[in-house]
């Protein structure tokens, strides 16, 4: 199916004329979920837009294995909300303890699509991250063996390293030996953040004997739509704060080339990351926008904004499977020109509330329910 932009009179800046988008139905490649009563609340959210998500392992504790993935995904699927569809894919956090059985374990079971690695105190319950790639040998050629993807949190942690230049860094330091040592390894960058990744993953991408790219990349919403200036805009903002940081424009514009460039290693993952009002609002507030609630509004904006909407179904849609690997999905979503005002809040977990991002805000498209 190709994009089908009915042209009804509503201009739109970039010179297209479309009030309504339907495309294939779309997948989230990226996604933090929670447990428990959070879980709970989050999850319409995501299977209202996305038939299925990457689910991220970094509950407390992790998900290290085959078989806690098998449970947590037990939990999703209890906690889906009768007659939503929708399909949970697990991933497992790589830690330094991580073998090589688990992985071909992990490799063989249908539900697990990918191994997380977070370096150890890059973001949010990365303690048990790893250390040093150095230890993970033996998880890695097994991953390179299997085709499992290694799917990265792409920051180095050092001290000395500015916080804007974490992810620069980490493509000398780690991306590219790691890539060098496991030539068959598949990758994802996820939720990149700045001009070098987008070039990166633009140009080091090659198409395996399988006809799939070796080495992908995840972009957020809040990423192709926002530059750092952002954060501090009338005073701090706690609700643009994710990891990795919003950076500079000339990146949130290389970002937006390369989602709209319908080179298929650039696929969708929203990185929605639910926290609590009172723990983002406090003096060391949490990392991680939840965008799950207006996750294709944000992304047709940002389509619109470049001139791109045929493009987005490719990045929504097709690029996701075609790298995993998986069958596309049936049916599809509309997407109307229609401005609303996004919830300022939502009921969360333990009686407290949560903040959507762009909560308060006007948005120019609204998903057709
Ligand atoms: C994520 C979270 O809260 O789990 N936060 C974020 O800012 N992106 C973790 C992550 O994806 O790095
Ligand atoms: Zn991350
Ligand atoms: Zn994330």
């Amino acid at each position: 199916m190709t994009a089908n932009i009915s042209s009804q009179g509503v201009f739109s800046g970039a010179g297209t004329c479309a009030s309504q988008l339907t495309i294939r139905h779309p997948d989230d490649w990226h996604l933090h979920l929670r447990d428990g009563e959070a879980m709970a609340c989050v999850l319409p959210a995501t299977a209202k837009q996305f038939r299925r998500a990457i689910v991220m392992p970094n509950l407390k504790p992790p998900v290290t294995t085959v078989e806690m993935a098998h449970a947590y995904r037990d939990r999703i699927v209890a906690a889906l909300p009768a007659g939503m569809q929708f399909e949970p894919l697990m991933t497992l956090y790589l830690t330094d303890a991580t073998t090589a059985e688990e992985i071909y374990k992990a490799a063989e079971s249908p539900f697990v699509q990918g191994v997380k690695l977070y370096p150890a105190g890059a973001t949010t319950n990365s303690q048990a991250g790893v250390s040093t790639l150095a230890r993970c040998t033996a998880a890695l050629a097994a991953l390179e063996k299997t085709g499992l993807p290694l799917l990265v949190h792409g920051e180095v942690t050092d001290a000395h390293v500015d916080v804007f230049d974490r992810e620069a860094f980490f493509i000398d330091e780690v991306m590219v030996p790691v890539r060098r040592d496991f030539p068959g390894l598949r990758v994802v960058f996820e939720h990149i953040t700045t001009r070098q990744a987008a070039q990166y993953v633009t140009h080091e991408s090659r198409l395996g004997s399988d006809g799939r790219p070796n080495l992908a990349a995840t972009i957020t919403p809040q990423h192709l739509l926002f530059n750092r200036n952002a954060l501090f805009k009338g005073g701090l903002q706690p609700h643009w704060y994710c990891l990795p940081v919003l950076k500079r424009e000339e990146h949130r514009k290389a970002l937006l080339q390369a989602a709209t460039s319908g080179l298929s290693q650039f696929f969708l993952g929203t990185d929605s990351a639910p926290h609590a009002r009172h723990l983002k609002e406090m003096a060391c507030g949490c990392a991680g926008c939840y965008s799950a609630p207006v996750a294709m509004e944000l992304y047709a904006q940002a389509f619109e904004l470049a001139g791109a909407l045929d493009r987005l179904e490719g990045f929504a849609s097709l690029h996701g499977p075609a790298f995993y690997g998986l069958p596309l999905n049936e049916g599809s979503i509309t997407l109307e020109k229609r401005e609303w005002t996004v919830p300022a809040e939502l009921p969360f977990a333990d009686g407290k509330t949560i903040v959507p991002f762009l909560g308060g805000e006007t948005l120019p498209w609204k998903l057709v329910d």
